[in-house]
């Protein structure tokens, strides 16, 4: 497997941006307003060479890695904001309709292919992003994540659910553990990364 860039070819891009989510992801998240911004065409015309898929040898597509970049020097601007996702990419969009020079790389999304699940795609994807931070110069590689199995404990404070450890120090949510074991340092909770919109009776079912 080796990771590269969307802007690598048309048809990794496209199969990188096919990939679904698995069946039983958090349906929830429809309904967020703020994600209508990250539109396949955007993100293919504007940082297809700051986005990743994850390709086998025979050139199958395995994992995409999205990210923006944005510049976190600007007056009250702070790399690791409490609106988390959502604040980044208003950043990242407000820099590029500014055309300011970003200093700072964002995760925005990993997704792997349901077939190629549980078998350590996501860091090899974690790996390469962070790799490609470096590369390109950014002073900083971000990721302000969700973790999905957070959904099956809706009633636990995001501090004290990121908070929990194994025995070996590491978080027992796996999703965090993967950022740790690549390298990432918990800065803080977003509690406002992500804001979804949608009825009581929505959110009841
Ligand atoms: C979350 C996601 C990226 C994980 O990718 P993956 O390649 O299957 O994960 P890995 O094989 O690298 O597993 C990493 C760790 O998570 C664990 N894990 C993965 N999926 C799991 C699940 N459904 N339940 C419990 N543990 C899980 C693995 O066992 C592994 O644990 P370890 O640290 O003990 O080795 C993938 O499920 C996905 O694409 N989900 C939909 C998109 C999404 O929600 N992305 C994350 C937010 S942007």
């Amino acid at each position: 497997m080796k990771v590269v860039p969307l802007s690598e070819g048309s048809a990794i891009a496209e199969a990188a941006m096919a990939i679904p989510y698995p069946d039983d992801a958090g349906a929830f998240m429809a309904g967020h307003l703020t994600g209508q911004l990250v539109t396949r065409t955007r993100i293919l015309r504007h940082w297809s060479d700051l986005s990743i898929a994850v390709v086998d040898d025979d050139g199958e597509c395995h994992a995409r890695g999205l990210m923006v970049p944005l510049d976190a020097t600007v007056a009250g601007r702070d790399p690791f904001p409490d609106g988390g996702w959502e604040q980044v990419l208003i950043w990242a969009i407000d820099d590029l309709l500014e055309q300011r020079q970003p200093d700072t790389l964002c995760a925005l999304e990993i997704a792997v292919h349901p077939d190629a699940a549980r078998q350590g795609v996501s860091g090899l994807a974690l790996a390469g992003m962070r790799t490609l931070a470096r590369d390109r110069g950014f002073d900083r590689f971000i990721a302000p994540l969700r973790p999905p199995l957070k959904a099956n404990d809706p009633w636990t404070d995001m501090a004290d659910y990121a908070g929990r450890l194994r025995d070996d120090g590491l978080p027992q949510d796996p999703w965090l553990r993967t950022h740790v074991k690549a390298g990432g340092r918990l800065r803080g909770i977003a509690r406002r990364s992500t804001t979804v919109t949608a009825g009581l009776d929505r959110w009841r079912s």
